[in-house]
């Protein structure tokens, strides 16, 4: 096949949801059509598995909350799908903007009980940021839920996108008879099974009193006034606003009972983006161009402690990836050849030979790679949009075993090169405060620090707001600025002013104060000319 083939073929995406709404459920689903598994629970089972295999996981499993992203390749219809998992858990956060880095598309998993959540909230801000594409899949339909009217509603008002219904229930909970397929044109019926799949019946006129017969007059009657209704309401569907960021294309179903499931996959592999172009320092790089390229989005933990080896998740972005070459790796501006690299089919992990833009690519790596690391066949670019948020809970850490300085030095490195917090170190007294989205990685990151690197920490509450990214045209000018405040600037993993705020109103000042200099809240910002050539 051909690389335009390849890319032709392939549909990256990642399914975001608040905790409980059904991502695995609907993954689960996902992948028993796909055939990656062959019974339902297997998901779920197979995290519990990974666990046992790492120690520190332990602290998640306790929980009962899921910790660990993972990709899952799966063949359905022709077609590749690589499904990333991100934890649903806000404290891991983090961990899942990056995954959402690595995706092309996004399908939202949402109750129809509880309605859009402040999770989901968080996470289509991340989604507009980068204008990813999204289909919203509203579950639980078996379900006495809210209204589904006002849930669009609700979608537009608190995830700010306009939506587009290409399924609708007809009733709901106890009553539930089945979804009308918009785009289809096609009934399906209600049976609650959690192995089954439906046939759907073809209606070539939504006035076909054959739907009187299959789900009730009343039901009928209420399906054709919402019909009727969505048309005047809802502008036609059009897949370049929905490729565009702009509209979400909504489905109906109840995902633990296969319903409505199959549909969503239908339309999802009919529409969803193929490998998307990919900003970097340079230039837009096309996946089909014949170079190829890439860019580390997450980095797992240690799965034997004793070897301090690690598998770095590459996302391929253009050309094709082959095991043995010679790629350069651009920050440590050489050469690295990657022996050793696995696919991801379902739970299994395979050696891979090739793989093609929108694959995932797990790099057993020791220790030359971190998040954010651009790898290409020879030219020098970075790929952009993987920045680092500011953290919301600041912590010092306070070594408890003078004699294990050095591993504690080396522990601290290595968990924040994988992602699991932010370190900042400050310009005085080198302070070492740790940055993280929830309060659980403090766990994490002492469990791990003991387990793997013998050193004990505890750590210090820090009365710290926001940590900005600062910059100026005027070189002088932050010199200033970074005397005269000395106590609050430290540096982030690669050596980048921050300014640690301890609250908003004061940091307004501080704004209103120093007018020439820029405060920014992700690390990604767009250097000023005049201040990189001073660099
Ligand atoms: P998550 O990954 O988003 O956190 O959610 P998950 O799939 O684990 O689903 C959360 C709960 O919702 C599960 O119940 C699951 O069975 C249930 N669920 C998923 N889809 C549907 C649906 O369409 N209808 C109904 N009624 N429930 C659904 P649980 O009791 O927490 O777990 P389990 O014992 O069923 O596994």
């Amino acid at each position: 096949m051909t690389l335009e083939q390849e890319i032709a073929k392939r549909r990256t995406f990642g399914i975001i949801s608040h905790p409980d709404a059904g991502k695995t459920t609907l993954t689960e689903k996902l992948l028993l059509f796909g055939g990656a598994i062959q019974k339902a629970g297997a998901v779920k089972s197979s995290k519990i598995k990974d666990h046992a295999r790492s120690d520190w996981m332990e602290i998640e499993k306790q929980r009962g909350i899921s910790v660990a992203t993972s990709v899952m390749g799966f063949n359905y219809d022709g077609i590749k799908i690589n499904l990333l998992d991100t934890p649903g858990h806000q404290d891991f956060a983090e961990d899942t903007y990056r995954t959402l880095t690595a995706v092309d598309s996004v399908i939202m998993v949402i109750d129809c009980v509880k309605g859009v959540e402040m999770q989901t909230e968080k996470l289509m801000e991340v989604c507009r940021m980068r204008s990813t594409p999204v289909i919203c899949f509203i579950n639980k339909l078996d379900r006495e839920g809210q209204d589904p009217f006002d849930l669009l509603d609700e979608i537009e008002e608190k995830l700010n996108i306009k939506v587009r219904p290409l399924s609708w229930p007809i009733s709901m909970g106890k009553t539930f008879k089945g979804v009308y397929s918009l785009y289809e044109k096609s009934l399906k019926l209600f049976t609650p099974s959690k192995t089954t799949v439906e046939e759907a019946i073809e209606i070539s006129d939504i006035n076909d009193p054959i739907i009187d017969q299959l789900v009730g007059e009343n039901n009928a009657k209420q399906l054709r006034a919402d019909v009727e209704l969505i048309e005047g309401v809802y502008p036609e569907f059009e897949i370049d606003d929905y490729l565009s960021g702009n509209v979400a294309p909504v489905f109906f179903g109840s995902a633990v009972n296969n319903f409505g499931v199959k549909e969503l996959l239908d339309t999802f592999i009919k529409i969803a983006p193929t490998p998307i172009p990919r900003e970097t320092t340079l230039r837009e790089v096309e996946p089909s161009e014949k170079k190829f390229s890439g860019f580390i989005f997450k980095i797992h933990a240690n799965m034997d402690p004793k070897h301090r080896n690690r598998i770095a998740f590459l996302r391929v972005c253009s050309g094709k990836f082959e095991r043995g070459n010679n790629y350069t790796h651009v920050r440590q501006e050489k050469n690295i050849r990657f022996s050793n690299a696995t696919a991801f089919m379902a739970q299994d992990r395979e050696t891979v030979e090739e793989a093609w833009p929108g694959d995932i690519v797990g790099l057993y790596d020791t220790g030359n790679l971190k998040i954010g690391d651009t790898l290409t066949d020879g030219e020098k670019f970075f790929y952009t949009g993987i920045p680092s948020f500011s953290p919301e809970i600041f912590k010092e850490v306070i070594n408890k075993d003078a004699m294990k300085t050095k591993q504690l030095e080396k522990g601290l490195i290595q968990l924040m090169e994988e992602g699991v917090a932010q370190l900042f170190t400050f310009e005085l007294g080198s302070r070492k405060v740790v940055g993280t989205v929830g309060a659980l990685q403090f766990e994490v990151i002492q469990f791990r620090l003991k387990n793997e690197y013998n050193a004990t920490v505890e750590f210090a509450p820090q009365n710290i707001f926001k940590a900005c990214w600062i910059s100026s045209k005027d070189q002088a000018k932050l010199q200033e600025f970074v005397d005269s405040k000395q106590r609050h600037i430290a540096r982030d993993k690669d050596g980048k002013l921050v300014f640690m705020a301890e609250s908003k109103a004061w940091l307004q000042m501080v704004q209103d104060n120093f007018p020439e200099i820029e405060f920014h809240f992700t690390s990604e910002f767009k250097e000023t000319p005049e201040a990189l050539n001073q660099n």
